[in-house]
């Protein structure tokens, strides 16, 4: 039942102030009480954590990777399932896996799983369906609490998977002794806020987005840029989007940008910068600044701060409240899929069946 709204993946952007909510009532009470999420997951003793999925599930990861690397000083190796379960990578039993998977059916991860479990590594599965393969194949599961998603494009369990993600890192942050106490209340702080502040986005974003929807749909190639867990988020954005607007998108690491991509900018082709004002802003507005004298056309998303730092003028800029850089990932992947989602709209897709693709992909 898609209730008041017109398809499931609209339905489902909405539903994560509420999705985030019960996450976060799990797995933070966990974490104040200073218990583990799951005692026989024994992030202290583990030298890495090798962690894979696909698509969205591996974006997921890769930002996951980066809290786990920050705050626990734990060494993540991470790929994409159908190159990870061939790699032979040399992993050590002592080491975890972390396998994250919406529908916890997805080919490739399942068969990464199997993998890694041959080896002796301690499996984790971060999966939404607690009935599925992977989450019956784990020695722990990790629920990502999203209910039921219809919509092929994934949204509220991206974000869903990130909770989890973010919350397991802080824990492990914890029993590594990596944080201080005080570093792990503000973090948990941060989380609790955030079902409010996506409220507030998506309450306020939607006829701005509508706008900038209208005038995307109009291109046939879009860039998006990020640095630090912004780089994985372009990525999402870009995913998003081609697979059902069927617009050609790629998302780049903004420093990439002279490594290759930047031969392509032209007035033709809009950029979408995502920059939240944190550590990287500076570098990533030179990159923005690099694509503006070559004729291309930015669309930055932001927040107050970074809007009112830049100084340049934009195609148009999506301005978001300034959040701690913990859930800034959450709360900019609400701007990144209403846009696709109205492109798509404008466009006439079948958003939540588009073509060619499947919502569980069992075959490799
Ligand atoms: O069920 P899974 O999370 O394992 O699925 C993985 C991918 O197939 C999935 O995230 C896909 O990339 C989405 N359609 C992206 O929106």
């Amino acid at each position: 039942n898609k209730g008041k709204h017109r398809h499931f993946m609209e339905k489902e952007i909405y539903e994560q102030p509420e999705a985030i909510g019960h996450v976060l009532a799990h797995y933070v009470n966990l974490i104040e009480n200073c218990a583990d999420p799951v005692p026989s997951f024994d992030f202290a003793s583990i030298p890495s954590l090798a962690i894979s999925a696909c698509g969205t599930a591996y974006l997921a990861g890769l930002i996951g990777k980066y809290w786990f690397e920050r705050y626990a000083r734990l060494p993540v190796e991470i790929d994409v399932a159908s190159e990870f379960r061939y790699r032979e990578i040399p992993l050590s039993p002592q080491s975890a896996a972390l396998f994250i998977s919406q529908s916890g059916e997805t080919a490739d991860t399942l068969a990464s799983l199997r993998y890694c479990k041959k080896l002796g590594l301690k499996i984790g599965a971060v999966v939404n369906s607690a009935e599925s393969s992977i989450a019956r194949e784990a020695d722990a599961v990790f629920p990502i609490l999203a209910g039921p998603e219809i919509g092929v494009a994934s949204t509220k369990a991206f974000t869903c998977q990130l909770a989890v993600l973010a919350a397991l890192a802080i824990s492990a942050a914890r029993t590594r002794g990596t944080v201080t106490e005080n570093e792990v209340q503000a973090l948990v702080r941060n989380l609790a806020g955030m079902p409010r502040i996506m409220g507030e986005v998506l309450n306020s974003i939607q006829p701005k987005i509508e706008l900038l929807a209208r005038e995307l749909s109009r291109y046939r190639d879009v860039l998006y840029l990020g640095r630090g867990t912004s780089f994985p988020l372009a990525m999402e954005g870009a995913l998003k989007l081609k697979e059902i607007s069927y617009i050609h998108a790629e998302g780049y690491a903004a420093g990439e940008l002279k490594h290759g991509p930047i031969a392509l900018i032209d007035k033709d082709m809009p950029v979408i910068v995502i920059a939240p004002f944190d550590r990287f802003f500076n570098k990533t507005v030179s990159n923005m600044e690099e694509v503006a004298a070559r004729g291309g056309r930015v669309i930055l998303v932001t927040d107050e701060k970074g809007a009112t730092a830049s100084k340049l003028d934009t195609m148009n800029t999506i301005v978001l409240p300034a959040v701690d850089e913990i859930i800034a990932p959450m709360i900019f992947s609400l701007p990144i899929q209403l846009l696709a989602y109205h492109t798509a709209v404008f466009m006439g897709t079948d958003v939540d069946q588009p073509r060619n693709l499947a919502k569980s992909v069992t075959v490799e």
